[in-house]
């Protein structure tokens, strides 16, 4: 069977269920809503062999700026033969001209690499039952906000990445929770939580110094203390140990590419301390 016989078509609600049969192949701990929640804010692709899917590529815009390339699979018995290629061509071309962001597996680096992705830094993946922090780890002012906040938190958000990730946010409103981190009645930082995979997770989590984002997962962590969490972090921002400290051990990764714009510059003023996904950045 060549590669031209397979139809790319769009991405689509019933080809969920499909989605999930694929990504479960790779390991991957996505559930039928992380995966509508990705696309709910995407524009994916399907390739289908005799009306089975058998590879999946979605682009995730934000804003005008950027976008990510997410959920990149191919079915294992269809490998090596051009259809990861194609399939990235469209979800580049959904793009639309954005810079393009994403994490990148071993699997797709080489894939990546070749179509002008490159390397940004380093995302490791914790998780496990997490454990309460036996004490504050700072004297700050942190609460539950409910979603009157989303639009306050995605403007933060954008200092952070440099991308428009409003409707993510207002998506994690509806799914999630916010912890916020308040100075003078402002928000300066906050951590999201919401279903995911195997349990919860922890992310985005955008503060200005590392002793504040721990702060906020501490909090978080007292919270659901016992609960299976995962956290995707930037690796060298500093909250390595302190996850491990608390239950939650690194069992993988990927690397952070781009594809065009400018990448990050390392002194604005809040950072990302830990992922909404390694699908969304
Ligand atoms: C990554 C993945 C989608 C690639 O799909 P694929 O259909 O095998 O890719 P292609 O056949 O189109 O290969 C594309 C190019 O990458 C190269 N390539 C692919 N996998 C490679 C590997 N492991 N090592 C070196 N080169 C590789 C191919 O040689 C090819 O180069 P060419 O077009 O210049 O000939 C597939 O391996 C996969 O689904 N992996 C598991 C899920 C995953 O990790 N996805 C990435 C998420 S970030």
């Amino acid at each position: 069977m060549q590669a031209t016989e397979i139809e790319l078509i769009e991405f689509q609600d019933g080809h969920l269920d499909a989605a999930v049969d694929l990504s479960r192949a790779e390991g991957w701990p996505h559930r039928r809503e992380d995966w509508a929640l990705v696309l709910s804010l995407s524009r994916g692709t399907v390739a289908l062999e005799g009306g089975r899917v058998v590879g999946t590529a979605l682009a995730t815009p934000f804003g005008e700026a950027g976008a990510t390339v997410n959920m990149v699979i191919v079915d294992k018995s269809m490998r090596g033969r051009g259809l990861g290629r194609r399939l990235m061509a469209f979800a580049i071309e959904a793009a639309g001209g954005r810079s393009c962001r994403l994490v990148a597996t071993e699997d797709g680096r080489p894939l990546y690499e070749k179509l002008g992705f490159a390397a940004t830094g380093e995302i490791r993946q914790h998780q496990g039952p997490v454990s309460a922090p036996a004490r504050p780890a700072l004297s700050a002012d942190i609460d539950f906000a409910d979603e009157t906040v989303a639009a306050e938190l995605a403007a933060l958000d954008a200092q952070a990445t440099g991308l428009d990730r409003s409707a993510l946010f207002a998506r994690l409103a509806r799914e999630g929770r916010f912890a916020v981190l308040r100075e003078a009645g402002r928000i300066e930082g906050f951590a999201v939580l919401r279903p995911f995979g195997r349990g919860e997770v922890a992310g985005p989590v955008v503060a200005r110094t590392a002793d504040e984002a721990k702060a906020l997962l501490g909090f978080l962590f007292a919270d659901r203390a016992g609960a299976f969490l995962r956290v995707d972090v930037a690796v060298g921002r500093g909250l390595g140990p302190f996850l491990v400290e608390h239950g939650l051990l690194p069992v993988g990764g990927g690397i952070a590419m781009q594809r065009g714009g400018v990448a990050v510059e390392p002194s604005r003023p809040v950072q990302t301390f830990a992922l909404a996904s390694q699908a969304l950045g």
